[in-house]
């Protein structure tokens, strides 16, 4: 069975079939309506969210399904202390497909070793975010017409930022993109994704300080918000909050033909003279995360039982008593996940559900 939890869940080849496919959605919209008719999407969203679960509610009723589901897990009988493998065999009695927005990174993956229909990761903590990094694909191919060849500025919360970290992964699949970081010392992009991801696929990458001096180099300007909900020191939450922040005259450095994206919520980190400018593609890009939630769900109901789509297959998890994750927003340390590790290329052992090195 297919499940969405990370981006490379997806083969390159899967990817463009989701994103083409969310194109000819937006081209012939009349075409895919009722074709989820009698279908249920069950939306289990355990933090906060505008954009990610009323796309997914949208994109089944335009496609004629059902949406149930909780938006608050105080709700549900999560408070009571059931588990997130119990709740996803109960709620797949009910539907026939789940999204799941959790703030324990790995949560969802852990739910697939139980659950009978597929899984979508709707966000895990500061992890992953895949269906946001469909819509991006999506986003950049509309506004320049290509994804090959890019160069591309995160700017912002690069180290809690799960949009980030999906995105960079996604996009090692292309060709000829370049990364540029632009974040505080606080904040920047955490050496995993830069040595397994940029350095192990070849993704040029460097690190910046201020947004003016790449402003004219870039293609997409990929702006994220300082999440305070990450931090655990409210000082250093402070101290960084306001780093970037992008206005008329910062885009007036921007090429002519250029996108600024952003997962959004925002805060400050845009100003709102921005948004008329023809480049500020973030709404648009919240449009497309609906059109790109159908073209999954309908790609993920026609794989469901292809043995040609299934997950990719990951190395034998490795147990060994003596280690533990130590990532406390980790699901191995929260509910009864086993503390299972994979071995990498590189050879260091990382958490099996939350990527963290095992020190
Ligand atoms: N982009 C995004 O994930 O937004 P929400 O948190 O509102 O779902």
């Amino acid at each position: 069975m297919k499940h969405l939890i990370d981006p490379m869940d997806l083969s390159k080849q899967e990817t463009d079939e989701i994103i083409s496919l969310a194109q000819d959605i937006i081209a012939h919209r009349e075409r895919y309506q009722g074709s989820m008719s009698h279908r249920k999407l069950a939306t289990l969203f355990y933090e906060p969210s505008t954009r990610t679960r009323l796309s997914f509610t949208a994109a089944m009723m335009e496609l004629g399904g059902n949406v149930l589901g909780f938006s608050d897990a105080k709700s549900s009988s999560v408070s009571k202390g059931e588990t997130v493998q119990d709740t996803v065999r109960v709620v797949g009695c009910f539907a026939d497909v789940i999204a799941m927005r959790h703030y324990i990174e790995g949560a969802q993956l852990y739910a697939t070793e139980v659950s009978r229909v597929p899984i979508i990761n709707a966000g895990d903590g500061s992890h992953s975010h895949p269906t946001q990094t469909l819509t991006d694909l999506l986003t950049i191919q509309r506004e320049l017409g290509h994804i090959d060849g890019i160069t591309i500025g995160f700017c912002g919360d690069l180290r809690f930022g799960r949009t980030v970290h999906s995105l960079i992964k996604a996009l090692s699949r292309y060709k000829d993109i370049k990364v540029i970081l632009i974040a505080p010392q606080e904040l920047k992009l955490p050496d995993y994704i830069k040595r397994d991801v940029c350095e192990r696929t070849g993704i040029p990458y460097r690190e910046v300080e201020t947004m003016e001096e790449v402003m004219p180099e870039l293609d997409v300007l990929y702006m994220t918000r300082v999440q305070k909900e990450r931090f655990l020191d409210e000082d250093e939450f402070d101290r960084v909050k306001d780093s970037f922040v992008l206005d008329a005259a910062r885009m007036a450095l921007a090429k002519e033909k250029m996108a600024v994206l952003h997962p959004l919520p925002r805060v400050n980190e845009i100003l709102t003279e921005v948004d008329d400018d023809p480049r500020a593609a973030y709404f648009r890009q919240v449009e497309n995360g609906k059109f790109v939630r159908e073209a999954l769900i309908v790609k993920l109901h026609e794989w469901k039982d292809d043995p040609e789509h299934g997950m990719p297959s990951h190395d034998y998890p490795v147990y060994d008593d003596t280690l533990r994750c130590t990532n406390s927003k980790c699901i191995c340390n929260n509910e009864r996940a086993p503390h299972k590790f994979r071995r990498g290329d590189d050879g260091v052992l990382r958490c099996w559900y939350c990527d963290s090195k095992v020190k």
